[in-house]
This record gives C-alpha cells, sequence and structure tokens, in this order.
C-alpha cells in the first residue's frame, strides 16, 4: 500500500506503463542484502522487500549464482518434460512442510496458486461455495477477489463468482453460521497483512479446523505471506496444532523470481489426474533454481533463528519510539499502530533512508524486511523512526 505517495512519474498517464501502483518518489538502481540504492547512488534501508518477496535479501550471492547457472544451462521448459531439478527442489519444499503435504502444484503468483486452491477444493468436495474473511486479501484474478474481502478492489471487479460468504475475521460464531453442506472451503489469511497486520487466538484457528472437519469442507490458508520463515516458522500450518489441507505460497519463495505454489495434502493429491492443473510458466527451470537456493539458505544460514532473535529486538526496541501505540505481528511481518498519519511517515522514513509499507488500516505501518535482518538494522530503522514522527507529528 504506497497509495499515498504521489506518483513522479505519473504524469497525465504519459508513459508505456499502465498504471498499477502508485509509486515511491525512488528510482531504483540495485540492491544487495538488507539495502537498495537508488539511481544517485543514496542508500535505503528496505523494511518493505519489494511487497515481501526479497526473502534471503536482495540478490543473496547463492540465488545469484543458482538463477546464473540454471539460465546458462536451459532457462525453460515446461512440465512436459522431467528436470531433475524440478524434482530435487520441489521435495525440498514439501520436506519444509508440516506432515501430510507430499506434493506441490506451481504457479506463478499469489492469485493464481489461490485460484487453483478454490478449484482444487470444489473439485475434492464436489461443492460449489466458500466462506472467506473481511479484510482478507487474495489476489486480482476473479477467483482470489471474489475471496478477497476489501471492498474497495471488490467493487472495481464486480460482478464477482456467486457463492462466497465473507465473515468477519476471528468471528467463529459467524463462521459457523456460513458454514453449510454445500462449502467446499474456508479461505484465509492467517495473519491479515494489508489489512493492517491482524491476526486471531489460537483457540480461532483450531475452532475453524473442527468446523471445516465437521462439515466436510477444507482448510485453505493463505500464506503468500507468512509462508517461507516470515513468522519465525517455515509456515504458519502447524502453529496452535492446526494443519490446513491446501497451503497457498508467492512473495518470498524463489527470492524475487516469479514463482508460486499450492501444498497438497496427501488426500487431496491421491485424487488428482492429469491434466486437472498446470501452467505453462509453473516450475520454471530458473525460478526452481532460485526455489531450491532460497530454500537451502533459510536452512544453511539458519534464518529463522534469525527471524525469532531479530523480531523480539524489534518488537522491544520500536515499542520504545515516541509515538508508537502498538507493535502487532510475528516475526518479520509486523505492524506498527502510529500516532501520526501513516503516508506522511512512510514519505519521511524513506526521504531519511528507510524502506517501510502502508496498511488498509489508518496509522499503521508495516515491516517486511528481507529473513536476513539484524539488530543492528533494527536500531538503525528506531532511529530514523524516531527523527521521522518528529518531523511528522
Ligand atoms: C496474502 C496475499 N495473498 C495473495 C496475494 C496475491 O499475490 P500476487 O500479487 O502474487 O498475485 C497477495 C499479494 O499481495 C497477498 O498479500
Amino acid at each position: 500500500m504506497l497509495e499515498n505517495f504521489v506518483n513522479s512519474t505519473d504524469s497525465g498517464n504519459a508513459g508505456p506503463l499502465l498504471k498499477t501502483f502508485r509509486r515511491l518518489p525512488l528510482e531504483i538502481a540495485r540492491g544487495e542484502g538488507v539495502y537498495v540504492w537508488d539511481v544517485e547512488g543514496k542508500r535505503y534501508l528496505d523494511f518493505y522487500a519489494g511487497h515481501a518477496v526479497a526473502s534471503t535479501g536482495h540478490c543473496h550471492p547463492r540465488v545469484v549464482e543458482a538463477v546464473q547457472d540454471q539460465a546458462a544451462k536451459l532457462i525453460f521448459y515446461s512440465n512436459v518434460a522431467g528436470l531433475r531439478l524440478r524434482d530435487e527442489a520441489a521435495a525440498l519444499l514439501v520436506r519444509s512442510a508440516p506432515e501430510g503435504f507430499p506434493q506441490a502444484l506451481f504457479a506463478n503468483s499469489g492469485a493464481e496458486a489461490n485460484e487453483n486452491a478454490l478449484k482444487m477444493a470444489r473439485r475434492h468436495t464436489g461443492r460449489t461455495d466458500v466462506v472467506a474473511m473481511h479484510g482478507g486479501f487474495h489476489g486480482r484474478t476473479a477467483g482470489a477477489m471474489s475471496v478477497t474481502g476489501v471492498e474497495k478492489y471488490r467493487a472495481q471487479s464486480a460482478p464477482l463468482l456467486p457463492g462466497v460468504t465473507l465473515v468477519p475475521f476471528g468471528d467463529l460464531a459467524a463462521a459457523e453460521a456460513a458454514v453449510t453442506g454445500r462449502t467446499a472451503g474456508v479461505i484465509l489469511e492467517p495473519i491479515q497483512s494489508m489489512a493492517g497486520v491482524k491476526t486471531a487466538p489460537p483457540e480461532y484457528f483450531r475452532g475453524l479446523r473442527n468446523l471445516c472437519d465437521r462439515a466436510g469442507a477444507l482448510l485453505i490458508y493463505d500464506e503468500v505471506q507468512t509462508g517461507i520463515g516470515r513468522t519465525g516458522t517455515m509456515f504458519f500450518a502447524g502453529r496452535h496444532g492446526v494443519r490446513p489441507d491446501l497451503i497457498t505460497l508467492a512473495k518470498g519463495i524463489a527470492s524475487g523470481v516469479p514463482l508460486s505454489a499450492v501444498l497438497v495434502r496427501d488426500f487431496i493429491a491421491g485424487k488428482v489426474g492429469y491434466g486437472e492443473y498446470g501452467a505453462t510458466f509453473g516450475a520454471g527451470p530458473v525460478a526452481m533454481a532460485a526455489m531450491k537456493a532460497t530454500l537451502e539458505t533459510i536452512a544453511e544460514e539458519r534464518l529463522l533463528d534469525n527471524v525469532n532473535r531479530t523480531s523480539s529486538v524489534a518488537i522491544e526496541r520500536l515499542k520504545g519510539v515516541r509515538g508508537v501505540r502498538e507493535v502487532r505481528g510475528l516475526g518479520f511481518l509486523l505492524g506498527l499502530k502510529v500516532d501520526a498519519d501513516a503516508g506522511a511517515l512512510q514519505a519521511e522514513l524513506l526521504r531519511r533512508g528507510a524502506i517501510v509499507g502502508t496498511a488498509d488500516e489508518p496509522g499503521v505501518i508495516r515491516l517486511l524486511p528481507p529473513l536476513t535482518l539484524k539488530p543492528a538494522h533494527v536500531e538503525s530503522l528506531a532511529d530514523i523512526l524516531s527523527a521521522s514522527m518528529g518531523a511528522v507529528s
């Protein structure tokens, strides 16, 4: 959410790019680790990671080498041919998942992963309806948007798919009333990121699991943001003893090379036949090389430990900054509720050399840094934040 920035190159829609996101007043030249540099050579501490994507940091040498090597060998061949790298990389991903997810489907974006998960839920159950959450964001394609609970985006995409009931996130009674014998699945972001980094107590997730089991519906975790280590565990799935049936992943999965995945429970995977799912570019060689290098880096550099350690430091330190009312979230998916206009604060932070996100909830700054971020970087952010807060309030 960068809505509050004036798009400096947005003069009357003159350029070749159709409008998408409003741009930061930042023309980026290169990145390394937790830093990026603009074209004038100014360095920025990146607490946004390009929408939570640069999981191993910008241009991690291992990822760069893997991509370069693979590009020199074979840039692309589709799933119609076998490829050892594809099998090895996929095996690494499913090994990092909770027990009972033996297979993964690969696609290219978070929205596409969610489309496939919704289709799987419908095909597997033979039902049509889906329960989703107000405030949840699942992507901009027709199905993903139909389960997105943000009115401003829904209104742009009408008419949406029928059979979707939106309920308040965290309200188990509302979910219970919405789930019926026609419900194929319940989809949610276990931490609603864009909504303002909101989560729910453990009983809520356990309750949803029981509800789905009783109704014969599938539980779908959209882990496009929470997955691949961002919350300090490889996945949110497994937390509170709850295992969903489908997990969707994208963003940080390949450190920035476009790739997404659906992790599929055994009892669903066993019923899938040839030709039901697929995408030309899904599981492409370069993307799989990047994913393999990403997963190996997370394991070998013990980045989950780093996220947990550094996140605790961040929560304590940032709570103490004047003007920060609350620090929410888990690991490196943090929301700061601030006594300031979030857009103005974001702009001031950028001017002083730190990139952060805002949220749909007013007054919330989001931090989604690379998993390699260290306490010293938190210290720098705290200083920049204190100074910026003084300047905008
Ligand atoms: C939780 C969540 N799901 C899905 C998506 C859609 O992902 P993509 O933009 O790769 O289609 C996003 C994107 O921000 C997201 O945050």
